[in-house]
């Protein structure tokens, strides 16, 4: 931690690093072709004098052209795209080309970041196109300073209703700039209270400022918005996205918020889900809303991001054709090609609601001539709240890399929201994140390698989770190989050991209610959220097979007939799709009962050996780290022994069938 700030520097450290012959490139700098004026130029100059000063001890400063070990300049060079650099290394002189200031700041942290990993710059050629065009974090802060689904301290946007900026600020800025993050919304999706007035001039000033802070680290700056805000602001006694009097207000607001806020890209709106208003009040559907909305901001360069989250949330047990996996695609795909061109809409990886298992949206790629944007989850709220360690980047691979077979050739979830599917640019990836004013921004250290992970995979979807992982480690704890091992070891498993111990074969739930951290099997079960698992003495799972819900035939096939049909739907999804008896027999030779029983064994005494694993640590990593982790360990190894022992108590008693290897189930 440095000694001025009470929070830590995360991957952009810039401690002293061993020499790997880098330090030749920086005796002289040479910038060309670049406004020395401009606000990023400024940032990404200033970034690189105090991180090579900081790992390398070197003074970096300009000199003539003659004398340039580094040239940054500014090139039409066509296979640098927007946002992009190509970086060369020739005869000992390193050049970092881009098109565009951003460019220039996402080499320049390329720069750092090889440094900083202890890597030689001799040889480099990468030419770094970012794959998506929007990359951002979404934050659900709310303007008293807590944050929905925070799990990392309280807000640092946002205190007392107030909105701050500070240092903070400006360091939140850097780090997501660092990975290629372009576009930021600050408040959460549920607008209430004085969120709604954040685009009324009680709140301008200090919005203005922090958007242009964003804006010299290549941010936009984006806020949620209050659908009903004509009624709560403007006294109006209507929402209806056709009534003249409801656009007219919008009209004037848009002119007059898009004046005082600059750097504004537009808004994230959630409508008529979990009691939030929408169009559906007034007998119009979501496009209605949407297009009104993005019509107006239109003028001065805005989008409008539409979240998919639509759904019944009082759903009866009884009531068994019901499915809020269907709700999202229902309520959206009969309007595709009705969207305005700068309306995104914003869909969940999964069709409910960010479960450690479940698959991937059928919306996603489902929509054929609509813009569409991923939004993943990085805040765990349903993975283990920061307490439990488990680092995500391998669950949004699979999502990326899914087929949805909407297109031949360019048909994966990669394809569909990088805009190569439909050669759009209103296009991307957002994530759910709860960065909080704790010292180390994420409550638990590990889950900073979410927080790092998410971004470089929004720029270059390639990259393995294991790089990814790799890179966070040498810049965030240790470039020691047994330390990197080590964690690696612990981390890359650890999704999949999280599933072992909670809820099984995308089943999903089985969370306490409302705070969603620990096991109560049947907590959803007996409330009105359509989130049953629908477990008897036979069996388990929701059958969403054309004789069910139908929900497997939103999919294009082969994935309708695939997820159709129980022999072929992957086993990780089977309770997903379908009921099923305890004493199936899963490709495994083991019973489905037998397969709760072992799961929830092995992920405990997987727990026990991350832990054992982490213990190894001890004075190889920063005290602070190792002893804030540890505590969190022992958290986690409790709550795993209590889901294990619920789950598998609970299903001993619904099917009367021991466990096989006689072990203690309560
Ligand atoms: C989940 C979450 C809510 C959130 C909602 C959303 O249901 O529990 O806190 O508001 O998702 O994504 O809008």
């Amino acid at each position: 931690m440095s000694q001025e700030k009470n929070w830590t520097q995360l991957w952009l450290k810039y401690e002293p690093k061993k020499e790997q012959g880098n330090a030749s490139f920086f005796t002289g700098l040479v910038w060309k072709g670049f406004d020395h004026e401009n606000a990023i130029i400024k940032n990404a100059q200033k970034e690189l004098i105090n991180g090579i000063q900081g790992m390398l001890g070197i003074a970096l400063a300009c000199k003539e052209e003659d004398k340039a070990t580094l040239i940054i300049e500014k090139s039409e060079d066509a296979q640098i795209k927007e946002d992009g650099y190509l970086l060369k290394e020739v005869d000992g002189t390193l050049t970092l080309s881009a098109r565009d200031e951003k460019g220039a700041l996402y080499g320049v942290f390329h720069i750092l970041r090889v440094v900083a990993m202890e890597k030689s710059l001799k040889g480099m050629d990468a030419l770094v196109n970012p794959d998506n065009p929007l990359r951002m974090y979404n934050h659900w802060d709310n303007m008293d300073g807590s944050i929905e689904r925070g799990y990392s301290g309280n807000s640092f946007f946002f205190v007392n209703n107030e909105v701050v900026v500070d240092e903070r600020t400006v360091d939140y800025a850097r780090f997501v700039a660092s990975i290629g993050i372009n576009g930021v919304v600050i408040n959460n999706v549920n607008v209430k209270n004085c969120a709604t007035w954040l685009i009324t001039d009680r709140y301008f000033e200090k919005v203005a400022q922090m958007a242009e802070i964003f804006a010299g680290y290549g941010i936009k700056f984006f806020l949620s918005l209050n659908y009903a805000a004509t009624i709560e602001l403007g006294g109006l006694d209507s929402a209806d996205p056709l009534d003249e009097g409801v656009i007219a207000w919008w009209k004037e607001k848009m002119a007059e918020v898009f004046a005082k806020i600059p750097n504004l890209g537009g808004f994230l709106v959630k409508a008529d889900s979990e009691g939030r208003p929408g169009p559906f009040t007034y007998g119009r559907t979501q496009a209605d809303g949407a297009n009104m909305l993005a019509d107006i901001v239109k003028p001065y360069g805005g989008i409008i991001i539409w979240r998919c989250f639509v759904y019944n949330c009082t759903q009866d047990w009884r009531d068994y054709k019901t499915d809020r996996a269907r709700a999202g695609y229902d309520s959206f795909i009969q309007m595709d090609g009705d969207y305005h061109e700068n309306v995104i809409l914003q869909i969940k990886n999964g069709p409910m609601d960010f479960q450690i298992r479940e698959p991937i949206s059928p919306l996603l790629g489902g929509l054929k001539k609509t813009n569409q944007m991923l939004e993943v989850q990085l805040a765990q709220e349903y993975t283990g709240h920061q307490i439990d360690v488990c680092y995500l980047i391998p669950m949004f691979k699979e999502v990326l890399d899914f087929h949805t077979y909407c297109k031949k050739g360019a048909d994966t979830v990669a394809d569909v929201i990088s805009g190569r599917t439909l050669g759009n640019k209103n296009a991307g990836i957002a994530a759910v994140i709860n960065t909080g004013n704790d010292a180390n921004w994420t409550g638990n250290d590990l889950a900073a390698a979410n927080f790092y992970g998410f971004g470089r995979l929004g720029f270059t979807t390639s990259l393995s989770a294991e790089e990814i992982l790799e890179e966070w480690i040498r810049l965030s704890i240790s470039t020691d190989e047994n330390v990197i091992d080590t964690i690696k070891g612990i981390m890359l498993p650890s999704r999949a050991t999280y599933e072992k111990y909670t809820s099984p074969l995308g089943i999903g739930w089985m969370v306490t209610p409302n705070i969603h951290y620990g096991c109560s099997v049947d907590g959803y079960e007996y409330s009105c959220w359509g989130t049953y698992h629908r477990a008897d003495h036979l069996g388990i799972g929701v059958d969403r097979t054309d004789k069910g819900t139908g929900y497997a035939q939103q999919y294009y096939e082969p994935n309708a007939s695939m997820y159709n049909n129980m022999e072929t739907c992957p086993e990780e999804l089977l309770l997903f799709f379908h009921h099923v008896p305890y004493t199936y027999v899963l490709k495994t030779g083991k019973t489905l009962i037998q397969h709760i029983y072992d799961t929830h064994f092995e992920g405990v005494e997987e727990v026990e050996q991350m832990i054992a694993a982490w213990d190894s640590l001890e004075g190889k990593i920063s005290a602070d780290t190792f002893n804030l982790v540890k505590v969190r360990f022992g958290r986690q190894l409790y709550n795993a022994k209590e889901w294990r022992d619920q789950v598998n108590s609970y299903f001993f008693r619904k099917s009367g069938i021991a466990d096989e290897k006689g072990r203690a189930i309560y």
